[in-house]
């Protein structure tokens, strides 16, 4: 064993420390270079900060754990692309804080799911799933009807997600409490759910 290998394996301070430098530069090599690539900074074309009543619907989403048995990434594979649609790119969740992506599904992948089924038939799943899909183990989530938004916290919320990046105007925050009022929750979900993934729809 030469020197420089038995001083590493004999003293722990040596072998962390020694260990950690490792750790950090491959990190860099792995991270830094994605940080300053467009592809993954820049929203693909036809991409758009989320709407005042979209973004509240998204919250609810988070809310309501749907992440826990819906991912939103769609990986490139044949049989992921053949049942949802174009794989996901990255340029299209570059206005989510935090994105979606997940990891598990119990339920199908609703990535591109916006304009896969009307309204009215998000209403009635989300009222009850086994009304329109009899095998369902979704749970029912009836109360986002009844709940209504705080139109109050909305433009608050916006200005945060500014500060991250994401280019609200004005105008756009001064309109967000007026957008939301009166709406449900369930409304919002739809909102959400329905212009989800359409940059890439109609691509395979
Ligand atoms: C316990 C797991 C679970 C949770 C939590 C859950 N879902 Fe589901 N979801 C499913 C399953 C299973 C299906 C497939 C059967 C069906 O369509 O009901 C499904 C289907 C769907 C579909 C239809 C997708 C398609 O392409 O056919 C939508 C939309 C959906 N869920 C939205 C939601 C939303 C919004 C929430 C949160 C408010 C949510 N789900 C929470 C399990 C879940």
């Amino acid at each position: 064993m030469n020197k420089i290998q038995k001083l590493i394996e004999e003293n722990v301070a040596a072998l962390v420390i020694l260990t950690l430098i490792t750790i950090s530069v491959a990190m860099m090599v792995e991270i830094l270079p994605l940080m300053f690539s467009k592809s993954v900074t820049q929203p693909i074309a036809g991409v758009k900060p989320y709407s005042a009543l979209r973004l509240e619907g998204r919250d609810i989403y988070i809310r309501e754990g749907c992440y826990n048995c819906h991912s939103q990434m769609i990986r490139p594979f044949r049989s992921e692309t053949e049942r949802y649609g174009h794989y996901s790119v990255a340029g299209e969740s570059v206005y989510d804080h935090p994105f979606q992506w997940g990891s598990k599904r119990t339920g199908p992948d609703l990535a591109r799911v916006g304009g896969r089924y009307s309204d009215e038939w998000h209403r009635a799943h989300l009222m009850n799933p086994r009304d329109v899909v009899p095998e369902s183990n979704m749970p029912a989530f009836s109360w986002l009807a009844v709940n209504t938004i705080d139109p109050t916290v909305t433009p608050k919320k916006m200005a945060a997600l500014r500060k991250l990046g994401v280019p609200y105007t004005d105008a756009d925050i001064a309109n967000a409490s007026k957008e939301v009022e009166g709406k449900t929750e369930m409304e919002a979900v739809i909102a959400y759910l329905q212009g989800l993934g359409l940059a890439l729809k109609n691509k395979r």
